[in-house]
């Protein structure tokens, strides 16, 4: 399976045949200014949350390619009133989809969509099949809850967690996270976007490597193999 990194938390991946995209922020990053979203072609877009640095392309993305929205039920109705198909959740729930089952879990963050609408509690995705199973956090603090990620998937291949701080866990509470979740191939996101988040690669990257672990931070635009 190959994963792309779209900048901020947005990536791409191909799984089961299926193209997904996770919380595309691209036209208005300028980390992401080599992205050309018209050759995303998603057949599903995951939403962590409502928050414009998660949802700012979505709405262009899905009525190009008929995507539909998976998401928790306050983004999912909010993008169906904008006429685009989605598939609500809610926190606990998991739903076997054309391409793998996808549970939706806890984040601990906030959630309001970019017009003021309430959007819902945020969330992240564990998404697996009978080959590979990850986790995606969204944004999202240290919480005892992620604990409960390996009671879905005992052996999580890849996480995806926010590094960047301030607004979400850094790189000292995602090497906790990492012992909670039982993973240590982690990808890092939500990072170097914004002054706020910036971050010195070498040293987290060193963090993780004292810890046991591997933390990969991809280019914007970079694909890895996992
Ligand atoms: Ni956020
Ligand atoms: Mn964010």
């Amino acid at each position: 399976m190959k994963i792309r990194f779209l900048g901020q938390n947005g990536f791409v991946f191909d799984f089961n045949g299926k193209t997904i995209l996770v919380d595309p922020f691209i036209s208005a990053n300028p980390l992401a200014i080599d992205i050309n979203i018209i050759d995303l072609n998603p057949d599903y877009i995951l939403v962590t949350h409502g928050h414009q640095d998660h949802v700012l392309d979505v709405e262009q993305i899905a009525k190009a390619n008929n995507s539909t929205v998976i998401s928790n039920y306050e983004i999912v109705s909010w993008f169906g009133q904008k006429k685009i198909s989605g598939h609500p959740m809610n926190h606990g729930g998991q739903w076997k989809f054309d391409f793998g089952t996808v549970k939706y879990v806890n984040a601990v963050h906030s959630s309001v969509l970019p017009d003021g609408t309430y959007g819902g509690n945020p969330g992240g995705f564990v998404i697996w099949d009978d080959n590979i199973c990850f986790y995606i956090a969204g944004d999202t603090a240290l919480t005892w809850d992620m604990k409960l990620i390996p009671v879905t998937c005992p052996t999580l291949d890849f996480a995806i967690l926010p590094v960047g701080d301030n607004f979400t866990m850094g790189v000292d509470d995602a090497i906790i996270c990492s012992d909670f979740i039982e993973c240590n191939n982690i990808v890092g996101c939500h990072y170097d976007t914004f002054g706020f988040i910036e971050i010195d690669h070498m040293e987290a990257k060193e963090k993780f490597g004292l810890a046991g672990k591997t933390l990969h931070l991809l280019d914007v635009g970079q694909t890895m193999d996992i």
